[in-house]
């Protein structure tokens, strides 16, 4: 496994990779990786001849400085598991390296972008657009791989390609949690034990819903989870949405589209986490 901190150095790796006819496959990371990076890790190195992992605290994606300061950095422990995942070239550029002027882009995605995390992030998918923009174009990947955890980042992503006509194929792979239900996240590591236990509520609560939702309307099932962590000690809710997983917008009936997820905004602590819930997929019964 190769460790590259040069966008020159990157550029030959992914040439000669292209030369010798392999296939590429790109992992974009912010670090601090955890068994959910893993898996997307894991994934590409099973569907391609060569995997590149970016690791890069991006800022132009953080609305707020104080959590851009506290994201936790471990480039050595990163590179750790990467190798033993069978990584081929782990890419940990400087800012200055991705950004040596300031990235001036502005992207839009509406109505993609206008809602949840686009709403009370403000810029912070302008700032995904930019650097995902920029590794598509250094590495030229066959497929990319992202997390369903991030599911409005994935929709926007996937808008993305489509504007810029990259030739990418984009993977969603599914989320990862602990066994007692808590989905894997980089910013689990801030969670003090009795914060993690409270945390705990949120995919107990999402998993209650989606059986609650059986017999229940979408205002209701909203209800129900707006409740229940408005009961649940220690955590403060930032939105809850039953959207259309392909627009995102809201959807007010179970019969408005065939792809319905509910996806959550919860301050533990000081600690914003994210999580979401499948209540109807195409072709599955949930
Ligand atoms: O999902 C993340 O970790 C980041 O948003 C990404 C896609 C690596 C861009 O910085």
């Amino acid at each position: 496994m190769e460790l590259i901190h040069a966008i020159k150095e990157l550029r030959e790796a992914m040439q000669q990779a292209v030369a010798a006819g392999k296939t590429v496959g790109l992992v974009p990371t912010m670090g601090a990786l955890h068994a959910g990076h893993a898996s997307l890790v894991a994934r590409s190195v099973r569907e391609n001849d060569v995997t590149v992992v970016s690791v890069f605290v991006n800022p132009t994606q953080f609305n707020d400085k104080e959590d851009l300061a506290k994201y936790p950095r471990t480039l050595e422990a990163d590179c750790a598991l990467l190798e033993s995942l069978g990584a081929t070239v782990v890419f940990a550029p400087s800012v200055e390296e991705i950004y040596p002027v300031p990235d001036t882009r502005v992207f839009s995605f509406a109505p993609l972008d206008t809602v949840m995390e686009g709403k009370y992030r403000p810029g912070h998918f302008n700032g995904v657009a930019q650097i995902v923009s920029k590794l598509f174009e250094m590495v030229a990947p066959d497929r990319a791989y992202f997390g369903e955890k991030d599911f409005q980042q994935l929709a926007i992503i996937r808008a993305l390609v489509e504007q810029q006509g990259y030739a990418v194929d984009i993977v969603g792979c599914p989320i990862v949690r602990e066994e007692d239900g808590l989905a894997l996240s980089s910013r689990n590591a801030r969670l003090s034990a009795e914060e993690r236990e409270r945390a705990l509520n949120i995919s107990k609560t999402l998993f209650a819903s989606r059986e609650f939702a059986k017999g229940h309307s979408v205002a209701e099932t909203a209800a129900f989870v707006e409740q229940s962590i408005a009961g649940a000690e220690g955590l403060r809710l930032e939105y809850f949405e039953i959207v259309d997983g392909n627009t995102l917008q809201p959807v007010a009936a179970w019969d408005d589209s065939d792809f319905v997820v509910g996806c959550i905004t919860v301050f533990c602590g000081d600690v914003r986490l994210i999580d979401n819930i499948k209540y109807k997929e195409p072709g599955k019964q949930l």
